[in-house]
């Protein structure tokens, strides 16, 4: 293939990038975008706070302008996110208890039926687990509610849109030797044990040199497939430049290629200029649009 879509559909999987909405009317953005890319996830505004901003008001218009340019132009969706404690709105942050349980789970219930049937897999929650080495489950307003609010969330995803996939999805856990990792890989097979709905985890793989990209990859991806759950690979950026962020993008790729259940990568932006990190470069296009270095390793693993 030429482009990223393209190779990757030659082994049976997709690869996507983040869309900011705003950004589609910038014509080197939307060109990159639409030629390379076959999954797009949106980078802000399927989040709670984008389609809830005050409790029972639900805001569409952001996410459907990225549903349906994904259509328009035969790109596939992943949602993100429908249960998070970032990116609140500020009535959701300031609830508690049984109400803000009953408040998550009828966010979840509407945003997956308004986008119902258009959804390849929803990150129904994103970011329970605690960094560090506890292997607790981070503390939140939704962790307040109890350990269950994560089933439950899945459970009322699955009876919404019972077409999507549903994955949990996670930064550092990456490394298989890391608590954080265990943790998640526990709650996975916990719920695959007890028939909690679940078809997926989301490695979220922002690698920098606090997270950097781990030698046991590939056999973190390979432990949490063998559970018998997709994994993919939903934010991919790898700080650095040149030869040395070129050799490490392609080593993710021979990852998720060398595991037959890792059926996806997105990259968490187009250009630099469009990375969520400040500073640094490291998505596939330069800020002029040119393909990097590691944009060529990536298309040549792929
Ligand atoms: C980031 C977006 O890229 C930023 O635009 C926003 O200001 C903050 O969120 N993990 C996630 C993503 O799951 O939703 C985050 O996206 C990056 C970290």
């Amino acid at each position: 293939g030429s482009t990223l879509g393209d190779a990757a559909a030659e082994s049976g999987r997709y690869f996507g990038t983040a869309i900011a909405g705003y950004k589609l009317s910038d014509s080197v953005y939307e060109t990159i975008a639409n030629r390379e890319f076959s999954m797009i996830t949106a980078e802000n505004e399927m989040k709670i706070d984008a389609t809830e901003p005050q409790q029972g008001q639900f805001s569409f218009s952001a996410g459907d302008q990225i549903a349906d340019w994904a259509a328009q132009n035969g790109k596939q969706v992943r949602g993100h996110t429908l249960a998070w404690h970032s990116q609140q709105p500020s009535w959701m942050q300031n609830m508690e208890g049984s109400a803000l349980r009953q408040a998550m789970l009828d966010h979840v219930t509407q945003v997956a039926t308004h986008y119902r049937g258009q959804i390849y897999a929803w990150d129904v929650v994103n970011e329970a687990f605690a960094d560090g080495g506890t292997g607790a489950r981070r503390d939140s307003n939704l962790q307040r509610t109890g350990d269950d609010w994560i089933e439950a969330a899945f459970r009322a995803a699955r009876a919404a849109d019972p077409g999507a996939k549903l994955c949990y999805n996670d930064y550092n856990i990456d490394n298989w030797s890391w608590a954080k990792t265990q943790a998640a890989y526990d709650m996975v097979a916990d719920f695959k044990a007890r028939g909690v709905p679940i078809d997926c985890v989301g490695l979220q793989s922002h690698f920098n040199s606090g997270s950097p990209y781990p030698a046991n990859y590939r056999t973190t991806l390979e432990s949490f497939a063998a559970l018998g759950v997709d994994v993919q690979i939903t934010e991919l950026d790898i700080e650095g430049s040149g030869q040395q962020q070129a050799d490490t993008y392609r080593q993710v790729v021979e990852d998720c290629l060398a595991v037959s259940r890792c059926n996806g990568i997105t990259v968490w932006g187009v250009r630099d200029s469009d990375s969520w990190r400040s500073s640094g470069t490291p998505l596939l296009f330069d800020g002029n649009g040119n393909k990097k270095e590691a944009y060529y390793a990536t298309l040549d693993a792929l």
